[in-house]
């Protein structure tokens, strides 16, 4: 009785340690392949719905297929790798937020300028996936911005 009752906690104790090193190499797996901006973060129409804002107060000075003008460097292509590569979504977000448009900084809520980066990641050639980049720091802290795939 005694004995059987300490072969099935000995097996349980197995079960739990099984358990326990699934989820381990689980964990090892998704920090391995951390979320990039290839996965599809943001939505078509999240993208589309921030041109009008981008018309109206980044192109005077990114110009308007984000080319960059003499107020403002291109938001695309090795500029934007260059100053992006490698950074988190939220870096970007953050930047937009905080620093745009040069004359009045602090004016984009987190969503406009979550909107103005998926409009910007798009414009970068990053593909739409089904669902919108949420305006969550936390969320986009885990998005990398990779050039490449
Ligand atoms: C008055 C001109 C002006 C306007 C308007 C403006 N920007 Fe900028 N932007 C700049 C300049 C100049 C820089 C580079 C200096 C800096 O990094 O602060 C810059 C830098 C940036 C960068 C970083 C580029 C890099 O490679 O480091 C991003 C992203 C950006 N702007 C987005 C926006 C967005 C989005 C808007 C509209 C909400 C906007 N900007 C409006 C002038 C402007």
């Amino acid at each position: 009785m005694v004995s059987r009752f300490l072969a099935s906690m000995g097996s349980l104790r197995l079960v739990s340690r099984a358990v326990a090193i699934i989820c381990l190499s689980a964990q090892g797996v998704w920090a391995q392949t951390p979320k990039t901006v290839w996965d599809g973060v943001f939505s078509a129409e999240q993208a589309e719905a921030a041109k009008s804002t981008f018309d109206r107060s980044c192109t005077p000075c990114h110009g308007g297929g984000l080319t960059g003008s003499p107020g403002g460097p291109p938001l695309k292509g090795a500029d934007f790798a260059y100053s992006f590569g490698d950074k988190t979504v939220a870096e970007l977000v953050e930047f937009i937020r905080s620093r745009m448009p040069v004359e009045a900084p602090d004016s984009l809520t987190p969503q406009q300028a979550t909107n103005l980066a998926a409009f910007i990641l798009r414009g970068n050639g990053f593909p739409a996936g089904n669902a919108p980049l949420s305006a969550d720091f936390d969320v986009q802290a885990d998005i990398i911005i990779k050039e490449k795939k």
